[in-house]
């Protein structure tokens, strides 16, 4: 599969996740999928709480989707959101991305419509804490 084939089957599962939200608090209903290292895509939505801040973003609901489904890297992102600027990862999962992805890999902010804008995740963290500097 060409970047280009991966990145428009990335965007749709993130856009068929943000369909799933349960945003009821804030009405902002996010989707996000990721491709793991064997070419599979997992996706998630963002999952609110009565009780605000336990609630969790949709980046986060696709990481553990694929760590569930034996994936262990991420080799690129898509969210999907309605905004007026492209939405791109919170700060917080950010850093979860981190964990399973490098610095180069790509980070696709899309709409209803498609694709919005294209970062890295190293441009969106640079400089970041990762698991290589921890001991073995
Ligand atoms: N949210 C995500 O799920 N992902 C993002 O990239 C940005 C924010 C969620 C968290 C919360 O449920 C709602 O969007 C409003 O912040």
């Amino acid at each position: 599969m060409s970047m280009l084939d991966h990145q428009s089957a990335l965007i749709a599962a993130a856009r068929a996740a943000r369909a799933m939200a349960h945003a009821p608090y804030s009405r902002f209903a996010v989707g996000a999928a990721v491709l793991d290292e064997q070419g599979r895509i997992h996706a998630g939505c963002n999952v609110e709480n009565a009780a605000y801040p336990q609630g969790w973003c949709a980046e986060a609901s696709a990481l553990s989707a694929m760590v569930m489904a034996g994936g262990r890297r991420a080799v690129a992102v898509a969210v999907c959101a309605v905004a007026p600027q492209p939405v791109t990862p919170c700060g917080g999962c950010r850093q979860k991305l981190r964990e399973f992805a490098a610095d180069d890999c790509p980070v696709w902010a899309a709409d209803e419509s498609g694709l919005r804008a294209a970062y890295t995740l190293g441009a969106l963290l640079p400089h970041s804490f990762g698991p290589d500097h921890l001991p073995e």
